[in-house]
């Protein structure tokens, strides 16, 4: 494969200009054809991207996707942009509003949610707006200001409906909530999932516009998909119900390893804006349970972390980015710290011998279940590298953040801002032009 070979100026410019492509007014898609609509990570990870461009745009970006918050608390994980076809399944399948009590009175949404990385990206907004005079930095600290109860909400929800034991993980009751849908980690607890003969029929809209089968979820995977959003349904979305009604129910350690660094960085901005008190405390003591929560999995030799499966009540041992989860949260005890860096960084990912970037692949090389195309099954997701680098920085590993930052920057320089990359030919595979890529490498080259 030949590399175009960008310049960093003519990278961060066509990056900029992708944003701008998949700019619906108020929303950015996640990506032109394949997801076109407003995906929620998606949106906090785009509003990081954002920020060094207009801090204006950013602040759109998240008080869109604020705006379709549940009354509970929680945050869909797509807000469906208004008159847009083309994916499945849309509002119509979902029919959040007729069903839910919850559900928001404005917006189409879905009645699922995804990783809480919302904070981080309210961070990069102020830090940005800091550079800017007066008018910008008010515009941030307004902001702040309207949606600190709602961003205060959204934890808390996280924390009781998903944390009801207070045992400082987060159940997820869909794959998709993981934002990692396919990845092995949930092959055993889909296993249990068995869609009943009345599941209403569908047809997909993704494989029409991924025409390869090998790059995304199979048939199969996606009757489970289906099947759960239908026992979602018959449970009007109930946080109470889905609890016991649902046959997919796991603990997942990467999300809330996630939702332990978002508390805390959620806690350093109420405190440094001088949001309430009883607000921060609580902030901190929700990032202290779910960082003990996490460490609490991991393995006390090697640090590597584990999901669980609640309904079959066993632990989920796979060798994915999931394992990592304590690298994001800390926690962990020196010797083991220093283990789970030497596998991140060794043959078994980062420096498994035959890559063409040292980029932490979705799965392990050498595990069984890798597979190099398949979503999130092996390939080299660029936002995943971002979310490592930052995480990275934040605990003061300054060198690891630089090298992810620059073997991530080597890989984007194709131009494609691919979903996700072949790991041994470095090739683009899944949607070009994905949003997200495009604001990792803008916050890179910042
Ligand atoms: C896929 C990914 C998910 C992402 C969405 C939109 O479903 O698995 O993490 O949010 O696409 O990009």
């Amino acid at each position: 494969m030949t590399d175009p070979g960008f310049t960093p100026t003519q990278l961060a410019a066509r990056a900029a200009y992708l944003l701008r492509g998949n700019d619906l007014g108020t929303m950015t898609s996640a990506a032109p054809r394949l997801y076109p609509h407003m995906w929620s990570w998606d949106a906090a990870f785009v509003a990081v991207g954002l920020a060094p461009l207009s801090v204006e745009r950013a602040v759109v970006e998240l008080d869109t996707l604020l705006s379709a918050q549940w009354k509970n608390g929680m945050i869909p994980h797509i807000v469906f942009a208004n008159g847009v076809d083309g994916y499945f399944p849309g509002p119509a399948r979902w029919e959040c509003r007729r069903l839910a009590a919850n559900a928001p009175e404005g917006p189409d949404t879905s009645g699922i949610t995804q990783p809480p990385v919302h904070a981080i990206a309210v961070q990069r907004i102020l830090d940005h707006s800091r550079r800017h005079g007066r008018s910008t930095r008010a515009v941030a600290q307004e902001f702040l200001n309207r949606r600190w109860p709602d961003l205060v909400r959204w934890h808390r929800w996280l924390a009781h409906a998903r944390d009801p034991k207070e045992n400082g993980r987060i159940t997820l009751y869909h794959g998709w909530e993981s934002g990692m849908d396919n990845s092995p980690r949930w092959d055993r607890a889909y296993a249990n999932v068995v869609p009943g003969v009345d599941l209403p029929p569908y047809r997909r809209a993704d494989t029409v516009v991924i025409s390869d089968p090998t790059q995304r979820p199979s048939d199969r995977e996606y009757d489970r998909y289906l099947w759960l959003v239908e026992q979602m349904r018959r449970a009007n979305y109930d946080d109470f119900q889905l609890t016991s009604v649902m046959s997919f129910a796991v603990e997942d350690v990467f999300v809330s390893a996630i939702f332990a660094l978002a508390c805390e960085v959620l806690a350093d901005i109420g405190e440094e804006y001088k949001q309430p008190h009883s607000d921060v405390r609580e902030l901190h003591g929700w990032a202290a349970r779910f960082r003990k929560g996490v460490a609490a999995t991991a393995d006390e030799r090697t640090g590597a972390a584990k999901d669980y499966d609640v309904r079959l009540g066993r632990w989920i041992n796979t060798e994915t980015l999931a394992m990592f989860a304590p690298l994001i949260s800390g926690g962990l005890s020196r010797p083991a710290e220093r283990a789970l860096l030497n596998t991140f960084e060794g043959p078994r990912f980062c420096g498994h011998p035959d890559l063409r970037y040292a980029l932490p692949p979705s799965t392990s090389p050498v595990a069984k279940d890798f597979r190099p195309r398949e979503y999130w099954r092996g390939p080299v997701w660029p936002v995943m590298s971002w979310l490592f680098s930052w995480a990275f920085a934040r605990r003061g590993w300054a060198e690891r953040a630089y090298l992810l930052r620059a073997e991530g920057l080597r890989q984007a320089a194709d131009g494609s801002f691919a979903e996700y990359y072949e790991p041994f030919t470095g090739a683009p595979l899944g949607s070009m032009q994905q949003s997200w890529t495009a604001a990792s490498v803008l916050d890179w080259l910042g």
